[in-house]
């Protein structure tokens, strides 16, 4: 099972992806949590503790490893470097564990010109793709608003590319855009899911606005969730009726 989260800024990508590493955990996977987004937070949202989350080196912050690997320094955007690195082994080298989940962190990238990858992205690029094509955990990976470091292959087997939307018509024009994109490079598997519902919410112009987007399932507003960000508790401590109902949304989507 490998499922994709993305949407607009603060919409609950990163809660969804930590509850969901949670939740799927429980249920005795072996999980890979994967932090695509720069501004990274997943591990706090999957409970890692303050400590742990200090000791985190992302990625493309490991220098060494990127030059030994690709061939070239970081940020060198015009030289000759290895765009098949070997990855095989920074999962287990690299990732931060707690129980059955590993989470690895990318860390961001500095991003070249338009159609320029440098030496960090090219590793990233393939470490992505090695994570979902070969790993055999279940992947979970919360990104930015976008597909970054998602070629075609990697897209293929993709199972579940999850836009998280907030009841707003701007979250939705993000998550069209996304789309266009995903679609772009052969992503089927696209599915909405609307979250940060108020209890009598009218959702029918937002339900109208998403043209040709598969709707999943909404999840309530939870000052619990809102809480826990405050007090450093993880949401999937913190809201047991929220984690049920993410869990209804996966299980109906029967994925394997
Ligand atoms: N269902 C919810 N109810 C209340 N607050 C939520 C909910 N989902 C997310 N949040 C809060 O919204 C903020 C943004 O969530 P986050 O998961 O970091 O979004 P993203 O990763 O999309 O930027 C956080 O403070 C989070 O606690
Ligand atoms: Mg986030």
């Amino acid at each position: 099972m490998k499922i994709a989260i993305t949407g607009k800024g603060g919409v609950g990508k990163t809660t969804l992806a930590g509850v969901l590493a949670r939740l799927l955990a429980e249920k005795g996977k072996k999980v890979l949590a994967v932090d695509a987004d720069p501004d990274a937070n997943l591990a706090s949202a999957i409970g890692f503790s303050e400590d742990e989350v200090e000791k985190i080196e992302p990625i493309a912050s490991l220098k060494d490893l990127i030059k030994e690997r690709t061939g070239a320094e970081p940020g060198q955007s015009g030289s000759f470097f290895s765009m098949n690195p070997k990855v095989d082994d920074i999962p287990d080298k690299y990732s931060l564990n707690k129980d059955s989940i590993k989470l690895l962190v990318m860390g961001a990238v500095e991003k070249g010109g338009v159609g320029c990858i440098c030496p960090e992205s090219a590793l990233i690029r393939q470490l992505v793709k090695h994570l979902v094509i070969a790993r055999d955990e279940v992947v979970i990976m919360d990104m930015e608003a976008g597909i970054e470091h998602l070629g075609r292959a990697t897209a293929e087997a993709v199972d579940a590319f999850i836009i998280v939307i907030e009841p707003g018509l701007r979250s939705v024009q993000t998550a069209k855009t996304i789309k266009k994109l995903a679609a772009d490079i052969g992503i089927e598997n696209i599915y909405v899911v609307i979250n940060k519902a108020s209890p009598g919410l009218d959702a029918k112009n937002l339900v109208d606005s998403l043209s040709g987007l598969k709707l999943i399932g909404t999840l309530p507003s939870s000052p619990k969730i809102q809480e826990s960000d405050l007090s450093g508790l993880s949401p999937y401590d913190a809201d047991k009726d929220f984690v049920a109902k993410l869990d209804e949304i996966i299980e109906s989507l029967d994925l394997k």
